[in-house]
């Protein structure tokens, strides 16, 4: 699956303004509207694949910012990345069965800090001043047009995460007006106090409470799940939705999904062809595990608060794949 170790560089400037990257047999360049990623198909042939750029960026955003997350990022049906953990594999077509079968796909292997490396300069160089990767399409400017200026403040937003819990002494603060974090609209009547704490003498560090509402009615950004409890591997990871999830994720794990407000409809598909599995409908309330097989995407038709819960077990994947951990939650 992984063909070999690839090198990457800048090649040029077009007249827009805009900078074009290379990853090995793998070229990205602009325009006003649209991302253009080319390569070269394992039978020679040379081919191209477009996304709208405002789509790009949101995927390019996350996939920066988690570090290429747990398995597969697909930007859309056709290109994305695989991370390995050590390394981290671009595609296209790989996963796209009718692709696939008609060879037009590519897979190749980079060093992390490789890919890394060129996915920030494409993300810093791309984005245009006013337009927000992390932001619902309604809060922000748009992506469109010649090179204009950068969004550097937005595009280098550090991923909050808690070692222990949000709010506990040294950990990640709670979010605050004076912090830059203010109620977004859509969370205007959601209770802003906090949870009354009596622990016993000598138990203050031991002993936590505090409102998930309330942190994130304060989230700036949309599907960019924070960790605001760790225990070993439980990583629990709420994140605010609104629109489309920018990315099609492709699970290496069971995540567990739950909706505590307003509602998401998911699309599952398989991981490997992107054959359609399910339609999920989730309301608040409900929750959901997305098996280790698939891929899923999900809309938001108003913001809503999702909860993520993350096996982050660094074998688990390992596991999984030699059969030693199971695909789903549970057996019935
Ligand atoms: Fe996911």
């Amino acid at each position: 699956m992984n063909a070999r170790t690839e090198t990457a560089h800048l090649i040029r400037e077009n007249a827009l303004g805009y900078q074009d990257f290379t990853l090995g047999s793998f070229t990205f360049s602009r325009d006003e509207y649209f991302a253009h990623i080319r390569w070269t198909a394992r039978d020679g042939r040379p081919l191209s694949h477009t996304m709208d750029v405002g789509n790009f960026l949101r995927a390019l955003m996350r996939d920066v910012a988690w570090g290429f997350f747990y398995g597969w990022v697909n930007f859309d049906g056709v290109v994305g990345t695989v991370n390995h953990y050590d390394s981290v594999d671009l595609f296209a077509g790989s996963y796209d069965a009718t692709m696939k079968a008609a060879g037009a796909d590519l897979q190749s292997n980079f060093p992390t800090d490789v890919i890394r490396g060129v996915f920030e300069r494409m993300l810093d160089d791309w984005t245009n001043e006013g337009f927000d990767p992390f932001a619902a399409p309604l809060e922000t400017g748009t992506p469109y047009g010649p090179k204009r200026g950068h969004n550097r403040a937005a595009i280098t937003r550090q991923r909050e995460l808690a070692t222990r819990c949000v709010g506990l002494p040294g950990d990640l603060p709670l979010r605050t007006d004076a912090r830059g974090a203010p109620v977004n609209r859509a969370f205007a009547d959601v209770p802003q106090d906090e949870p009354q704490l009596h622990p016993e003498p000598g138990f203050e560090n031991e002993v936590h409470a505090f409102n998930l509402f309330a942190f994130l009615s304060r989230s700036q950004v949309t599907w960019n799940p924070s960790f605001t409890s760790v225990v070993k591997y439980s990583f629990m990871c709420p994140t605010t939705e609104e629109h489309i999830l920018p990315i099609i994720h492709g699970n290496d794990r069971v995540e567990w999904f739950f909706q505590m407000c307003d509602e998401i409809h998911w699309d599952s598909a398989d991981k490997n062809t992107g054959k359609p599995l399910a339609r999920v409908i989730m309301k608040a309330g409900d929750m959901a595990a997305m098996p280790a097989y698939c891929r899923h995407q999900g809309y938001s038709p108003k913001r809503s608060m999702l909860l993520v819960w993350e096996n982050g077990s660094p074998n688990l994947v390992y596991e999984i794949q030699k059969g030693e951990a199971p695909e789903v939650p549970v057996k019935f």
